[in-house]
Order: C-alpha cells, then sequence, then structure tokens
C-alpha cells in the first residue's frame, strides 16, 4: 500500500430517461433497457489509511439515514477491492460527503460504490484494469457500472451492461427531494403485482429518446421520457402525484418519477425555467426540497 495520503473521489447521481422492464427473470432480477443521464449533484467519497480496520463516517444533510456499517455499498466495495488483489481487511477510512438525495432513486448508494472503489485503488496503488473495475461494480449492483462512467449510456441485462450514448447538448433539471426512501426491491415487486397476468413486452430502448440525447433537444427528450417503475412508485406512495403536478403546472416540459423514487424529476427548457419551476415546487410544499442541476455530468473522478 502506498504512503499516509488521502485521495477524493467525486461521483454524481443519475436519471433514467428511459426504464422499460421486462418481466422477471429467474434469478429475481428484471431485463432492463435502462438509458441512464448523470446529473450533477454529487456525493464525494475520500478514503486514508486507517490503523483501525475498515471504518465509515458521512457527513451532510441526510448522513443520519446513510448505514455505517458494512453493508453499506461503499464499504463492500472497498472490501471487493481488496480481496481481488489479496489484500486481506482493508485498513482504510471512508469518508462520504453526501449531497445526492439517500434512498430517492438517484443511485446515491451506487455512486458512494464506484467512488469508494476508484478511491481505494487509487491510494492502494492497485492499478486495476478498467474491465476489472467495471465487474467488481456490476457484483455490487446493477447501477454502479454508470456510476463509474457517468456521462449518458444504455444499460442492459439487469442495467450493469453499458453502450455509451452521445449527448449534444446540456439538458436543465429540477429534482423534487420526497421525505423518506422507497425501497427498490419494494417497487420491483409491486411492479410484479401491477403486470401480473399481463404480457410485459421484452425492453427496448426508445429511438425517439436516443435520437433527442444525440440532438441534445429538450422538447423532444421530453415527449420521450418514460419509467415503466412509475405506476409501482405511484401505488406505493399516491402522493407523489401532486408533486408531478405541482412542476408540470409550473412550466416543467415534461416530469417522471427518478428510477424507483421516490425523487421527482422534472426536465425544463433552460436553467432560468429550472430556477422557476424549483422555486415554485419548494413553495407548493409537496416535496421536502427541490434541486437544480445540470446533465450529463462526468462519471467517478479523482480530484
Ligand atoms: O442490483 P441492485 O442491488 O441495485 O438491485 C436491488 C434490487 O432491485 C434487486 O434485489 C431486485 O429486487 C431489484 N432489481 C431488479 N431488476 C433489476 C435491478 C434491480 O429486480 N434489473
Amino acid at each position: 500500500m502506498k504512503g499516509n495520503v488521502s485521495v477524493t473521489v467525486r461521483v454524481p447521481a443519475k436519471v433514467n430517461v428511459q426504464l422499460a422492464v421486462g418481466a422477471p427473470r429467474s434469478d429475481g432480477f428484471h431485463d432492463l433497457a435502462n438509458v441512464f443521464l448523470a446529473v450533477g449533484l454529487y456525493d464525494e467519497v475520500t478514503v486514508e489509511p486507517s490503523d483501525g480496520g475498515l471504518r465509515l463516517t458521512c457527513s451532510g444533510p441526510d448522513a443520519d439515514q446513510v448505514p455505517l456499517d458494512r453493508t453499506n455499498l461503499a464499504a463492500r466495495a472497498a472490501i471487493a477491492l481488496a480481496a481481488r488483489h489479496g489484500l486481506g481487511e482493508p485498513g482504510v477510512h471512508i469518508h462520504i460527503a453526501k449531497d445526492i438525495p439517500v434512498a430517492g432513486g438517484m443511485a446515491g448508494g451506487s455512486a458512494d460504490a464506484a467512488g469508494a472503489l476508484l478511491a481505494c485503488d487509487a491510494l492502494w496503488g492497485t492499478e486495476t484494469p478498467r474491465d476489472d473495475l467495471l465487474a467488481i461494480c456490476a457484483e455490487l449492483g446493477s447501477d454502479v457500472p454508470f456510476s463509474l462512467v457517468g456521462g449518458a449510456a444504455l444499460g442492459r441485462g439487469r442495467g450493469e451492461l453499458l453502450t455509451p450514448l452521445e449527448v449534444g447538448g446540456a439538458f436543465h433539471w429540477v429534482f423534487a427531494v420526497a421525505d423518506g426512501g422507497l425501497s427498490t426491491p419494494a417497487v420491483y415487486a409491486e411492479f410484479d403485482r401491477l403486470t401480473e397476468g399481463v404480457a410485459v413486452p421484452e425492453p427496448e430502448a426508445s429511438p425517439a429518446l436516443l435520437e433527442a440525447l444525440r440532438t441534445g433537444d429538450p422538447s423532444a427528450l421530453a415527449a420521450a421520457l418514460a419509467n415503466d417503475l412509475q405506476p409501482a412508485a405511484l401505488s406505493l406512495r399516491p402522493s407523489l402525484a401532486e408533486t408531478l403536478r405541482a412542476g408540470t403546472e409550473a412550466g416543467a416540459l415534461a416530469a417522471l418519477v427518478s428510477g424507483s423514487g421516490p425523487t421527482t424529476a422534472f426536465l425544463t427548457k433552460d436553467a432560468e425555467s429550472a430556477t422557476a419551476v424549483a422555486e415554485a415546487l419548494i413553495a407548493s410544499a409537496t416535496c421536502r426540497t427541490a434541486r437544480v442541476a445540470v446533465s450529463p455530468a462526468p462519471g467517478a473522478t479523482v480530484l
């Protein structure tokens, strides 16, 4: 291991501009056509050597909701990387400066895993090949590989098989943060319940949506946004419909639940409109807070 230094990695949140969900597979996961877009809300993961074994701390407004034991994906990432290199129990202090909503459908936990992996690789000088890092990410969770690469990508399989996508311009978003989280497995289980007895089609990426990303056209992207998990998230959290309505009435081009929710995402035509929609959402009292962010954003980056 290298000397007594610390490494900080910045990692973005994501929104799924299309989340097409297939029928459940025999392993319990669902095949997806998952169009990820990284957005400029970031967690920062800092690692430094620790004499006391693996230690995890977290700061930020929602820090009390983050588990600080070995179940945290960031801790699991450090353990997995150490195992890959035969280093045994990692002596590392991982600090997460959290700005991404917790359990919000914006891949905050996945971001921390990708950040911890890249940061530990730099701290330990292990120089893990990119493909090996991506394989470790995929073992940690379906969304973790995308947190590493950022930008925009189509995720197939359970979301871990990535093809990078071209994005032709900046998109301006507002994210309404709800009180409390939603469990991703619970939302998928509700999707299964709602689609019982229905022939669920093979998930396919929408050509119109890919074209809208390529040309950077917010109106075209707004028309193509789609999330198959939205009915399930709304079924578990009916009040989200009021948030979606409030943002649309305030001038958003389109609104949808972000991933498995309960964060809701609003695409706007420009930065000025995003500020106005965020203010209206906060005034509507249908959410805890609202944040503006621009996409695409770069993936996990050593600062
Ligand atoms: O891969 P990850 O650990 O993030 O998945 C969390 C849960 O979300 C899984 O246990 C599963 O219930 C659900 N999931 C799914 N199909 C996917 C991705 C996640 O059913 N493609």
